[in-house]
């Protein structure tokens, strides 16, 4: 089984950025830790601080993978570009937040992406990723 990750912007920063909210692990350490977790998975990994990119990695992992992992960062709130994307692939796609979006400030409380995610987990961590490609195995 193929899964693509696909990580939004400023999450290149992971371990540094804000790491009361985002914790200290970069993301690197983490996937090689998931790859070690989920052997029998083909997981690809993406990230950009770019919307116009991410739509194209995301029409690119659909047409490869059997499941998205998508963490839009700031594009949650924003991008319909992204939503749009995300309605015409023909793959499931879980939404994962690192942070709980809910306990946050108000803007962030709106996502375009979760109408067209098979689901949304959020304020899990880093873990968040692991629970939702359990769930992309089992479905
Ligand atoms: C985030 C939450 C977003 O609101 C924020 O803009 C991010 C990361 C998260 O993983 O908790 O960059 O998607």
């Amino acid at each position: 089984m193929k899964v693509g990750i696909l990580n939004g912007p400023n999450l290149n920063l992971l371990g540094k950025r804000e790491p009361e909210i985002y914790g200290e692990k970069g993301f690197t350490a983490f996937l090689d830790q998931l790859r070690l977790s989920f052997p029998e998975v083909e997981l690809s990994y993406f990230q950009s601080n770019e919307e116009g990119k991410l739509v194209d990695a995301l029409h690119l992992m659909a047409q490869d993978c059997q499941g998205i992992i998508f963490n839009p960062a700031a594009f949650t709130h924003t991008s319909i570009a992204l939503a749009d994307a995300a309605k015409a692939v023909d793959c499931p796609i879980i939404e994962v937040h690192i942070s709980n979006v809910y306990q946050r400030e108000s803007f962030r409380h709106k996502s375009y992406i979760s109408a067209a995610a098979m689901g949304t987990i959020t304020g899990l961590g880093l873990q968040g990723y692991a629970l939702a490609l359990r769930a992309l195995i089992n479905k």
